[in-house]
Formats: C-alpha cells, structure tokens, sequence
C-alpha cells in the first residue's frame, strides 16, 4: 500500500503586480517559507488601468521568483475566494506596509471570510527597507525620468524605462 502522502500547506498570494516591486520579492521569499506551495497569483481585472499586461505582469514574475523551487506564478479573474478553492490553497498571504494598509486589508480579509469562512488570510509585515516601496510610487518615478533602480528587479526596471520610452 503506497504511504499516504503528508498534506501539503498551500499559500495564495494575490495581487496586481503592476509591475513587481522588491516589496513584493521580499514578501514572496518570506512567504515561501511558511508553505510548501505558494502561488503568486495576478488577478486579471479588465476595469482596472494597467501599465502592463498580464502576460508581461506574468512574465517579469516568473522571471524574479525563478530561484524559488516551491513557487509558481498564476492568474486569477472572478473572487479570490473562488481561485482558493480551485487551488485547495490553506491561506491567503498579503502583505502590510503601513497602518495606511490596514484598513483596506482587514476590510479585504473580512469579506473574503464572510464569502467563504474557511478562508485565512495570514499578514506579514514589510520589510522595513520595503515599506515605502508601493508599484505606483515606482511607475510614477519611472515615468518622470527618476531611479528605481533597488526598488524592482533589474528586467522590471529595464521593461519600466522600455516602456516610458514607448509612451513619451
Ligand atoms: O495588489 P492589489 O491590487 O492591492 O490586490 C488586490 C486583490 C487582487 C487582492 C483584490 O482586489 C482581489 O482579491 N480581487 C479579486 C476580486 C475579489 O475577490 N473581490 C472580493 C474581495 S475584496
């Protein structure tokens, strides 16, 4: 009889990613560690303003985690919540800057368990070398000619000057 299989701890990390920040980098390597599996999940929301696409979104993700075994990218549309059942993911994973985040958090966290009670979401706080870091803060330095260097990685930097190029 084959052994039965120890069950596995899945993590949802879900997110814009437009685009990912060193933020985000420092959350997925922390969080990672706390899951045997941890999804990095971009949510695909047609309504929302976006300066890249997803697959370009999915694509600078992949390549920055790609030096972590146990994390894959994905893409989401619809509630979470649903994507987490379809997962069969244990927790949500999010990430907490500032007490400027808060409240937008904790409103987020208690509608997704009011929409399915299972459902956790487990908090980290940002690195603090990270927590003025913010996906719009660096879109709208980059667009205005200023360094972002360290603040994404080196292709996220090199496609944000790309494409303040094709856009000016
Ligand atoms: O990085 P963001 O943009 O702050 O991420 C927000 C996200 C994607 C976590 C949130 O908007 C989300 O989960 N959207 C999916 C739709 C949904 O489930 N809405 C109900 C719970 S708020």
């Amino acid at each position: 009889m084959p052994a039965p299989q120890a069950s596995r701890i899945v993590a949802i990390y879900p997110g814009s990613f437009d685009p990912i920040t060193n933020g985000h980098l420092d959350l997925i390597s922390r969080g990672s560690k706390l899951a045997d599996r941890l999804i990095v999940a971009v949510l695909q929301n047609r309504r929302k303003e976006s300066l890249f696409t997803v697959e370009e979104r999915v694509a600078m993700l992949t390549d920055s985690v790609r030096e972590y075994d146990n994390v894959e990218v994905g893409t989401f549309r619809g509630l979470l919540v649903d994507y987490v059942s379809k997962r069969g993911a244990n927790f949500i994973l999010r990430g907490i800057r500032a007490i400027s985040d808060y409240e937008y958090e904790l409103q987020i966290a208690h509608m997704n368990r009011r929409l399915s009670p299972g459902v956790e979401t487990v908090f980290l706080m940002a690195g603090e070398a990270y927590s003025f870091i913010s996906s719009q803060l660096v879109k709208e330095v980059a667009s205005l000619g200023g360094n972002v260097s360290g603040l994404v990685p080196p292709l996220v930097e090199e496609r944000l000057k790309r494409r303040v190029s094709e856009t000016h």
